[in-house]
């Protein structure tokens, strides 16, 4: 197959809800249904959970939340489909907007009894910043649910996009009869808890008399309900989707299995294969022949017995090949790597080659971290990965003065691998640890204590918001440094940062300083 074949034929994307919208649930289907895990009847989706398809590390299974971001691999209809599951829990959301990073699009579950969500919110926040196509399931329609218009308006406002139901369905609950693909025009029955999935009923014509012989009286509340939706809904515009500004909704039930195929059918057809990505030097293609990719998650002990971390690697352009020499361009070095693998099913292995759109596992020891640019040579720099100005502030401090080192190693490879960010005071030295949420600390001093033999110790720290500060004035920005010295740190890149005490002290600054820009991400 050409590269470009390869290329067209993949559909890199992510799932995300708010917890407990049915994400796992509808992932695990997805799965099966690749062929990718084989799982008899429709099982509570924490039963897999504990499995081990998604979850890697200790942790994750000691605190039920999907800590980690995993890639989920298989061959559908000719496709090649990759999943980037994604933390639930929003402490970790800074993990899963580096994943929406890497994905070409995206499938947000609502849970149709609840609605919009706050995280679901935030995270079409991110896929609209970005233009990534969105695709809505609204999920539990075995449960009763609102009015399916008002569901639709709820989504429409809350998301801030428009949307388009590509299926519609035939009441809720205890009487939910399925839906009506309005897609393919055709009448899905539902059946709990069936494995075989039986193919839709072809119904160009829902005025046909046939529809009352398979839901009966609800025949003409469908009737009636279509007639509203063609009414209201135009027709399904495919580059609309492409372009961001136009999600297509399906409905269905993840847990038993219903109207996943549908949305898994659709999903091939109409979301984008990779797209070109952005770098600071030029905008990459992915049908250049040269590989380049980026790094946008690490992973460390994978396998408990090995102390290894792993890089997941985004291949952007070109073929990735097993053993060629590549450039990371932040260092400058260059590597062969000889056991990169492929997340295929629920099993890692080596692969050969990789193209556009697949994500790579490249074996790390300390060499990457996240936001590297891998490449055959040319030094360019992928962009869009900024970290995001932290929420909580903690000072860390050592508590075993004998395991100084393993501390230091440990603090350092987890902000490598995202977990928080570090910052150090430049008035007194002190290192200082920001995050999004609390359970970030307590991952992060149990993972010191488990992978490195190190104990630590947090200090409160009252802390607004940290900003990179920036100016075309050398006078200026010297000079507010020089005043605000006890409040400035520096990144891990050597960059400087104002830590705001609070919103007052950072509106004065802005006031006096007003040609110094003060960003709240990383990137600017
Ligand atoms: P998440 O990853 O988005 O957090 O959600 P997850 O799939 O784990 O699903 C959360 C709960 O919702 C699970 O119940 C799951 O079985 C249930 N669920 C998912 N899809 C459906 C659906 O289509 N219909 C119904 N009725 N339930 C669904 P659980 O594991 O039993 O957890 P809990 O109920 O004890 O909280």
């Amino acid at each position: 197959m050409s590269n470009q074949t390869e290329i067209r034929r993949r559909r890199t994307f992510a799932i995300v809800s708010h917890p407990d919208a049915g994400k796992t649930t509808l992932t695990e289907k997805l799965l099966l249904f690749g062929g990718a895990i084989r799982v008899a009847g429709a099982v509570k989706s924490n039963k897999i959970k504990k499995g081990a398809t998604s979850d890697f590390m200790e942790i994750e299974r000691q605190r039920g939340i999907s800590v980690a971001t995993s890639v989920m691999g298989f061959e559908y209809d000719g496709y090649k489909v990759n999943i980037l599951d994604t933390p639930g829990h929003q402490d970790f959301q800074e993990d899963t907007f580096r994943t929406l990073t890497a994905v070409d699009s995206v499938i947000i579950v609502i849970d149709a009894a609840k609605g919009v969500e706050p995280q679901t919110e935030k995270l079409m926040n991110v896929c609209r910043m970005r233009k990534t196509p969105v695709i809505v399931f609204i999920n539990k329609l075995d449960r009763p649910t609102q009015d399916t218009f008002e569901l639709l308006d709820d989504i429409e406002r809350q998301l801030q996009i428009r949307i388009n139901p590509l299926s519609w369905p035939i009441n809720n609950g205890p009487d939910f009869k399925g839906v009506y693909n309005i897609y393919n025009k055709s009448l899905n029955l539902f059946k709990a808890n069936v494995q075989e999935i039986e193919p839709g009923i072809s119904f160009s014509d829902v005025n046909s008399p046939e529809l009352e012989k398979h839901i009966r009286a609800d025949a003409q509340k469908l009737r009636d309900d279509l007639e509203l939706v063609y009414g209201v809904y135009p027709p399904f515009d495919h580059n609309e989707y492409l372009a961001g500004t136009l999600a297509p909704v399906f409905f269905g039930s993840a847990l038993y299995n219903f109207g996943v195929q549908e949305l898994l059918d659709a999903f091939v057809k109409i979301a984008p294969w990779p797209r070109q990505s952005q770098t600071e030097e030029r905008e990459i293609d992915p049908e250049d022949s040269k590989f380049s990719g980026f790094v946008f998650k690490i992973h460390a002990n994978i396998d408990p017995n090995h102390r290894s971390r792993i890089a997941f690697v985004k291949v952007c352009s070109g073929k990735f090949e097993r053993n060629n020499v590549y450039k990371n361009v932040r260092t400058g070095k260059t590597f062969r790597i000889s056991a990169p693998t492929a997340f295929m099913a629920s099993q890692k292995e080596i692969i050969e080659e990789a193209f556009p759109g697949d994500i790579i596992g490249v074996p790390d020891n300390g060499s990457f971290i996240i936001g590297d640019t891998l490449t055959e040579g040319e030094d360019i720099h992928f962009k869009g990965l900024p970290s995001f100005s932290p929420e909580l502030f903690r000072f860390v401090e050592n508590a075993d003065p004998m395991k100084t080192k393993q501390l230091n190693k440990g603090v350092d490879q987890l902000m490598d691998e995202g977990v928080a960010q570090l910052f150090t005071s430049q008035f007194n030295g002190r290192r200082i640890i920001g995050t999004v949420g609390q359970l970030q600390f307590e991952v992060i001093q149990y993972r010191l204590e488990h992978e490195y033999n190190a104990k630590c110790r947090f200090e409160p720290l009252q802390m607004y918001k940290a900003c990179w500060i920036q100016s075309d004035n050398p006078k200026s920005l010297t000079e507010f440094k020089n005043r605000k010295h006890q409040k400035m740190a520096t990144d891990k890149r050597g960059r400087d940062v104002f830590m705001a005490d609070s919103q007052f002290i950072l509106d004065m600054a802005q006031s006096e300083f007003k040609d110094i820009k003060f960003h709240f991400t990383s990137e600017f």
